[in-house]
């Protein structure tokens, strides 16, 4: 009998690739050192967003980006039909908004930057905006609109997703720290937190900013990832206030969710693996919101927190074969793990499947940054 396949890292990315896994035959154990996906997955605001979040110079990630977006609806309704439950898939797309002259600047670069590169966006007058969005602030300077952005409820989809994957046959342990990897091309095996060794038949590192804390890889097979932080504020629908789409300000986000959550992020701040929810992270937050979503003020706030962002160097994620023998790595997400969630199950699947790194992954090689390294990222 095949020996299973184990994935360290029970977030949106551990658990997609298990369920990608399992739905075609192959066995799947999971370690999770906390409960399934109550990390990063789900502190984050569910964006599927490769247009309005597009860097200058980073066209390959962008491309990634895009692709995934295409595949979310087929992904999102294996996972509703496997686990009976909704990810509140949303299409009502993405405003961009400038409050002042110096933002509309900023934003006209970002659009002339966008439509040279063939995006599908569209630029308005502030009044054009409300038109669309009524909830935005009746005074913004310009904004863009960015249809083919969409978004999920990321909390409802990692409950979809666990529900999925156990389902489909998948094994998940949870409070179970994985301490170190054991490369080994005739029984590759993770050693749990208390000693115990399981061997299986490949190794998946996909424990996002904890992926660098793993022992057993060489220095040039452990992932360059570092934390992040990102601070954010889940609101509550008040009706009549009722956003429809993603608002993006200078400084500030809102994603919507059915079910009347409203997230607002996010902050970005190189502090290590610090969660501190600082009064000044929500004091920036709640005067970003503010300036563009005016109508929140009023809405009840019912909780607050900080997540961790796996970043790499390039920001660009750390997809496919190490220099360890059956390690395989899907980490280094940073800002996309949500949206890259599809893209990254089917092609990591398909790679351990078949011993074939797709196109789609060859330049996000996670040896890109060793000198053993065969392939290079140009973000
Ligand atoms: N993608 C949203 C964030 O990183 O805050």
């Amino acid at each position: 009998m095949d020996r299973d396949v184990l994935i360290v890292g029970g977030g949106t990315i551990g658990l997609s690739i298990g369920f990608e896994l399992v739905r075609q035959g192959t066995p799947v154990t999971v370690f999770e050192r906390d409960q399934a996906g109550r990390g990063t997955s789900y502190q984050a605001a569910g964006m599927l967003a490769p247009d309005a979040e597009i860097e200058f110079e980073e066209r390959e990630l962008y491309d990634l980006n895009r692709e995934s977006l295409r595949r979310w609806p087929d992904f999102a309704q294996c996972v509703e039909t496997a686990s009976g439950q909704s990810v509140d898939y949303r299409n009502e797309g993405t405003l961009i908004v400038a409050d002042d002259r110096d933002a509309a600047e900023a934003l006209e670069r970002l659009y002339t930057f966008q439509r040279g590169q063939g995006l599908n966006v569209e630029w308005l007058t502030g009044e054009e905006a409300k038109e669309i969005e009524p909830f935005v602030a009746p005074r913004l300077s310009a904004a863009v609109y960015a249809p083919s952005d969409h978004q999920v409820d990321n909390r409802r989809l990692i409950d979809a997703l666990r529900v999925a994957f156990e389902a489909e046959g998948g094994t998940l342990h949870e409070d179970t720290p994985i301490d170190a990897v054991v490369p080994d091309a005739e029984a590759p095996a993770v050693r749990t937190a208390n000693g115990e060794r399981v061997v299986g038949g490949r190794i998946v590192v996909a424990a996002g900013v904890w992926s660098r804390e793993l022992d057993g890889l060489t220095p040039d097979a452990t992932p360059p990832v570092r934390p992040v932080k990102g601070q954010m504020i889940q609101m509550r629908r008040k009706r009549p206030f009722d956003l429809q789409h993603v608002v993006r300000g200078p400084e500030a986000y809102l994603a919507p969710k059915s079910n009347g959550r409203i997230v607002m992020g996010a902050t970005s701040e190189e502090r290590g693996f610090d969660t501190t929810v600082t009064a000044g992270g929500l004091y920036d937050l709640l005067e970003g919101g503010w300036e563009v979503v005016p109508g929140i003020r009023d809405l009840p706030v019912d909780e607050t927190w900080a997540g961790l962002r796996p970043a790499t160097r390039d920001h660009a994620p750390l997809l496919g074969k190490t220099t360890a023998p059956d390690v395989v790595m899907a980490t280094g997400h940073y800002r996309h793990g949500i949206l890259l969630t599809p893209i990254t199950a089917e092609e990591i699947a398909r790679l351990i499947r078949t011993g074939e790194t797709s196109d789609w992954l060859q330049p996000f090689s996670p040896r890109r940054f060793s000198e053993a390294g065969s392939t290079t990222h140009s973000a």
